[in-house]
Formats: C-alpha cells, sequence, structure tokens
C-alpha cells in the first residue's frame, strides 16, 4: 500500500499552464458533452448512491449529475481545477471536495471503514501516472459488493487511428496536462479482476469505454 501511494501520487503545481487548462476545460469540452457525453456520465450517475469517492473530479462536471442518496467524497489534485468544481453547483448530493491524489495518505485515511459502495472515475483513468497503482487502490477501497463507474477514452483499435494516437501522444500528454491517448484502460481492469455488469464502447473523436465494473 505503501507504494501504491508514493506511485499514485501526482504533486500538481499550480503552474500558469494549470490555471489556463482549468479555464479552457469546460469551453472545449461543451460541444463534445452536449453532444454525447453528458447523456452518458447522468445516465453513468444515477447509479451512485451512499458512499462515493469520484476519482480527479477536475472542474466538477459530475458533482451536478449525483443523486440525492449520495455522499460523495471527490478528489482533485489540482487546485485551479478544483477551483472550478466548487463553484458547479447546485448539488443534490451531499459534496465533499479534497485537493489529493489518489495515491495521498488523506485519501485513504479519509476511505469508510466498511469501504465504498462505488468510485467513479470519468476521463481520469488516462491521466493518473501509476494506473496499475490506482486500479489496485480502487479495487481495496470499494465494499464488497461495490462498483467501479467508468467513462474513459481508450487506445483505439482500428490500426490507424491507433498509429495516430502512439504517433501524438508525446506532445498530446504535455498539452492536456499528463492525459495519455493510448490506455488500454477496459483491458487493465479486467486483468485486475474487475468484471463487467454493464459495458458499451461508442466511437468518436477516439473510442470510449463506459463501463459498470463489479468489484474483484
Ligand atoms: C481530463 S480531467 C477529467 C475531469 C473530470 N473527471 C471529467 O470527467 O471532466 C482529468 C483530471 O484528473 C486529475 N488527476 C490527475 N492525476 C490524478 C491523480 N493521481 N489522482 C486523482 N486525479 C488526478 C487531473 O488533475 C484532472 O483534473
Amino acid at each position: 500500500m505503501k507504494n501504491d501511494s508514493r506511485h499514485t501520487n501526482q504533486a500538481s503545481p499550480d503552474t500558469l499552464y494549470a490555471r489556463l487548462f482549468a479555464h479552457l476545460y469546460n469551453p472545449i469540452m461543451h460541444g463534445p458533452e452536449q453532444g454525447y457525453l453528458l447523456e452518458k456520465r447522468r445516465k453513468l450517475l444515477q447509479r451512485a448512491k451512499g458512499k462515493v469517492l469520484e476519482v480527479g473530479a477536475g472542474t466538477g462536471i459530475n458533482l451536478p449529475l449525483y443523486p440525492q442518496e449520495a455522499e460523495v467524497l471527490a478528489i482533485e489534485p489540482s487546485a485551479a481545477m478544483l477551483n472550478y468544481a466548487s463553484k458547479a453547483g447546485p448539488f443534490e448530493a451531499s459534496i465533499r471536495l479534497m485537493q489529493a491524489g489518489i495515491g495521498d495518505a488523506e485519501v485513504a485515511q479519509a476511505r469508510p471503514a466498511g469501504g465504498y459502495d462505488f468510485i467513479v472515475t470519468t476521463l481520469v483513468l488516462c491521466t493518473i501516472p501509476d494506473l496499475e497503482a490506482a486500479i489496485r487502490l480502487m479495487s481495496s477501497w470499494l465494499k464488497p459488493g461495490g462498483q467501479l463507474l467508468v467513462m474513459e477514452h481508450i487506445h483505439d483499435e482500428r490500426p490507424s487511428a491507433r498509429w495516430l494516437q502512439n504517433a501524438i501522444n508525446p506532445i498530446w500528454k504535455r498539452l492536456a496536462e499528463g492525459c495519455n491517448l493510448n490506455r488500454a484502460t477496459d483491458r487493465l481492469l479486467k486483468e485486475h479482476g474487475f468484471r463487467a455488469v454493464e459495458e458499451h464502447y461508442f466511437t468518436q473523436w477516439a473510442t470510449f469505454y463506459w463501463a459498470v465494473l463489479s468489484k474483484p
């Protein structure tokens, strides 16, 4: 567990670029959100009830979508992103924001004794530096019968798109604050024992994986 903490902790300096990225995030996402993402987020988050951990809440796009029955701890390492999240209300659910990455000790300390009912990641497993360590943490923090709710863009199966994603990933990663275009997140989650209760793929500028996964 100690190693997990070290490797998944993302020091997130409050640079001018981090602030610019946070400022541009919602305007850039507006088209995709209205076009296809928001509806998928709603469908996913309506399930989240009881004790919920949202990892990498960003500007808080998900936060108004949680039902009243959810008690959400939303963690986010970037102060600039968190600043927007704090203004994303009104919220139906009870929302607590924490400036932290998934590997930070305070996140581990904050977990409920019996574990979480749900852990949520949307467009975030592409960015967490040590994805496998994060998956192990999430797996251990879910209560028996708990579920992981995910919506992530993943490495494409189409050869030309796959090639392009590999080719532009180094520059993309720099511009998009650590986001990787070429992670096989769906495969990795299953290799760590998560089982799909419901899943589907959809393709827009990239292929996305939407899933309700049961704890290993
Ligand atoms: C592309 S944004 C997605 C934000 C939001 N989940 C959404 O659906 O719009 C990725 C977020 O992951 C956060 N992040 C990066 N590393 C993280 C870590 N180790 N733990 C938690 N969040 C992290 C970033 O700061 C960023 O806000």
